[in-house]
């Protein structure tokens, strides 16, 4: 038992939420199923220390466990929901020029790899983001953090990929990590260099890969920019082949390797992510019987990201009830990007995951906490609340966690905590299931 007595300022909770009408921890046993992973608590209470839960269960335990209250700022929760803090796997939050006019045209019947192939698309974000300062790309992404910080997202990867040379994607990187150390996020990092081939590398693909796997990843993992490398594997973009030699130089240089398949036709992307030992295979909206078979096995997580099927007017979208099935690890992202997702909204993705991915309210909430942390290799420390795990939390303007989904694209957040800091506080609390 604790002797609080003995305790120091730093041993003793900064923040304690009480009045927490249903605590959903997302750290409960995944092998009992959807429900026993979420690990629901009535009438809950939770301590942090620092930028740390030292305790999250029923309200009793806090003077069950002797937990000092000392000078603890106080947050009565008002009845309401608390979940772990988002975490979103997927998104390109980096990047300068507006493409609302290309949106016009795909809703007029133009698609997105025409587009692209006609020098538009990623390559119109390339020239904007070339021409943009670093400086000005830090402060566009430092405010796009902001608004995901609005919808309760605590963790978040970001990609590069809009640079396509080296010294471009280090500036997007640099970016990236500017931004991310004035936001209380956490933000994780993915160099993108094979996201599309450049114009001035037409004709000539495997120079351009190689200048990825010579240059850009060992520059990104040296300076300690990146975590992690990605490829587009598209027709038009990179093939396995290609993929095959970036997942080598990842390898040879400590980056996790993420992969974009199986998204706009049907190409044995989630056999290449399972062959090559990838973390995450994103999109998956082609995938084949044979592809979700090779991810269980090869214990690869599928990332959905269902904003994008619906923004590219997709009308099939990733099996996520068939991936569920078969075992396969699944993870929630925005994808948020100016071409196929200009959304921040995690309600609408975790609605949508349920309307047309096939998954429960239930797997939608793991696989937008604990599933995406666990594709950032953030497992314990991300994406739950137990003892020991950073104090990421939102409480919602709702009482029961299917309403996360229900009220589709109600971005419930109401108080959101980063790292043990109150980020936002908008009363008053009070639920709007109503
Ligand atoms: O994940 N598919 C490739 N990359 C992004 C789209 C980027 C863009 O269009 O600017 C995606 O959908």
């Amino acid at each position: 038992m604790n002797d609080a007595s003995t305790k120091n300022d730093l041993e003793r909770p900064s923040l304690v939420i009480d009045n927490i009408g249903q605590l959903v921890t997302c750290a409960g046993d995944r092998a009992g199923g959807p429900e026993s992973a979420l690990a629901i608590v009535d009438d809950a209470a939770i301590a942090i220390v620092g930028d740390r839960i030292e305790y999250a269960g029923p309200a009793a335990g806090l003077a069950e466990n002797d937990i000092d209250l000392g000078n603890a700022r106080q947050l009565d929760a008002g009845g309401l929901l608390v979940t772990p803090g988002f975490v979103d796997s997927h998104t390109h939050v980096v990047f300068a020029g507006d493409r609302s006019a290309e949106f016009a045209h795909r809703c007029a019947g133009a698609s997105y790899l025409e587009i692209l192939q006609a020098g538009g698309g990623i390559l119109a974000t390339v020239r904007a983001t070339r021409a943009a300062s670093e400086e000005s790309l830090a402060e566009l992404c430092a405010d796009r953090l902001e608004r995901f910080a609005d919808q309760g997202v605590t963790t978040i990867e970001v990609k590069s990929g809009y640079g396509l040379t080296l010294a471009d994607e280090l500036k997007m990187l640099r970016a990236i990590r500017q931004a991310a150390d004035s936001s209380p996020l956490r933000v994780e990092t993915t160099l993108l260099g094979a996201h599309a081939l450049p114009e001035e590398y037409q004709g000539r693909r495997e120079h351009y890969v190689s200048l990825v796997c010579e240059d850009m990843i060992p520059e990104a993992a040296e300076s300690g920019l990146a975590r992690f490398t990605d490829v587009f594997v598209e027709e038009g973009a990179f093939t396995a082949r290609d993929a095959s030699r970036i997942a080598k130089a990842a390898s040879d240089n400590g980056l996790g390797l993420r992969l974009h398949v199986d998204q706009l036709t049907a190409g044995g992307g989630a056999e290449l992510a399972a062959d090559l030992g990838a973390l995450s295979a994103d999109h998956l909206e082609e995938i084949s019987p044979e592809g979700i078979r090779s991810l269980a096995r090869a214990g690869v997580c599928a990332g959905l990201l269902p904003t994008s099927t619906l923004f590219l007017r997709l009308t099939k979208y990733a099996p996520g009830r068939e991936l569920a099935d078969a075992g396969v690890a699944i993870a929630l992202g925005t994808n948020f990007n100016p071409g196929s997702a200009m959304s921040e909204n995690h309600s609408l993705t975790l609605g949508l995951a349920c309307l047309r991915n096939g998954l429960t309210p239930a797997e939608a909430l793991l696989a937008s906490t604990v599933g995406a942390a666990g594709s950032l290799r953030l497992e314990g420390e991300a994406g739950c609340l137990e003892p020991g795990s950073r104090a990421d939390l939102v409480v919602h303007r709702a009482t029961d966690y299917r309403h996360l989904a229900f009220h589709l694209g109600m971005p419930h957040a109401a108080v959101v905590v980063a790292g043990g800091r109150i980020l936002r506080e908008s009363g008053p609390l009070t639920s709007c299931q109503g």
